[in-house]
Parts: C-alpha cells; sequence; structure tokens
C-alpha cells in the first residue's frame, strides 16, 4: 500500500516538476501513523470500572442511595409481589418482556426510565429519579445482580 502511494506520489510530482516533495512523502506518512496509533483505540478503564458487580449490586439492592428508597422497599427477590414484581427469575424474565431487547437492557432501561415499560398488572409507581441518584457504577452493579436471579 505505502509503496503504491509513493509510486503514484513519484509520477504526479515528477509531472508536476517538484520531486523535491518526494522527500516529504515518507516523513508524512510516518507522522500520520504516529497519530492514528495514537488515536486508535486504547483498552478503556472505564469500560472496566463499569463492569457490573452483582455482590455490591445486592448490597445497593437494599439500601436507600443518595435519598432514593431502597429497590427492597417495593420488590422481593422471590417470586413474592409487594408493590413491583418479585424477582425471582428475573434474568428470563428480563429477556422475554419486550421483543428484540436484551435482559440487560431490559433492566437498564426499567431502572432508568421506568415508565418506558409497564409490567401488566402493575401502576407507573416505580421511583421515577433513579437515573439522577444512581451513578453508572451503581446502575450496573444493580443490572448485575438482578441478572443472577
Ligand atoms: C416505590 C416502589 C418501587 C421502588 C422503590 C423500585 N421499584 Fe422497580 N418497579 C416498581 C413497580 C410498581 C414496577 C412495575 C411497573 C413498571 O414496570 O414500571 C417496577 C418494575 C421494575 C422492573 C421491571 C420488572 C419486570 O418484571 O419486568 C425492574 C427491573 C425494576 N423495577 C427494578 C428496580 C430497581 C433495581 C430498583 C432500585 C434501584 C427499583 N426497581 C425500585 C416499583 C418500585
Amino acid at each position: 500500500m505505502g509503496v503504491f502511494m509513493y509510486r503514484i506520489l513519484a509520477h504526479v510530482f515528477r509531472e508536476i516538476n517538484c520531486e523535491r516533495l518526494l522527500v516529504l512523502f515518507p516523513v508524512a506518512s510516518s507522522l500520520l501513523l504516529l497519530v492514528l496509533v495514537a488515536c486508535g483505540p486504547t483498552p478503556s478503564p472505564t469500560k472496566e470500572l463499569l463492569q457490573g458487580d452483582a455482590a455490591r449490586g445486592a448490597q445497593l439492592f437494599t439500601q436507600a442511595i443518595n435519598g432514593a428508597p431502597a429497590c427492597s422497599t417495593c420488590h422481593s427477590i422471590t417470586g413474592a409481589t409487594q408493590v413491583g414484581p418479585g424477582f425471582q427469575g428475573f434474568a428470563n424474565t428480563a429477556a422475554l418482556r419486550v421483543p428484540k431487547m436484551s435482559a440487560h437492557d431490559y433492566a437498564y432501561t426499567s431502572i432508568t426510565q421506568p415508565a418506558s415499560y409497564i409490567v401488566s398488572g402493575f401502576t407507573n409507581s416505580m421511583f421515577a429519579q433513579y437515573a439522577q441518584r444512581l451513578n453508572p457504577q451503581e446502575i450496573k452493579d444493580l443490572i448485575a445482580y438482578l441478572l443472577t436471579l
């Protein structure tokens, strides 16, 4: 590829009588390569940080966080219905709730925008401010936990 480009440029520069510019080509292309390497995808620490921690999620589930009520005030982890649905078998339920939506995405949407999908037989009474009160890591941890149920 590089050699091919070089030949084309050599031809062009000869045509326009400016072969001196050719010297610049290797310099310019190594610079470009440097830029590409520097800007290329690097392992992102943020992504690793945002892996959900189910054990932490289990703790968060029963804690009031940042002024928001604990999930466990309305949800059991058995099949028992409280204010909201029980979470026994949630990983399976979540995968089937909305066509073409993964269990993870369904859980995420349910937590951050509870009104976007109302489980049949329930009303839109879930606390609606979790997206503002929980940080992204806490949301990931809760989802990881729910998907173990
Ligand atoms: C004030 C009561 C209340 C609190 C607190 C609450 N929820 Fe809910 N939640 C509900 C109700 C009611 C529903 C059913 C209506 C709906 O789908 O929005 C629901 C639905 C859900 C669903 C969908 C369940 C299903 O079977 O499809 C998920 C997931 C969920 N909540 C997660 C959470 C998490 C995680 C927390 C804590 C961060 C939480 N909820 C806190 C009341 C609550």
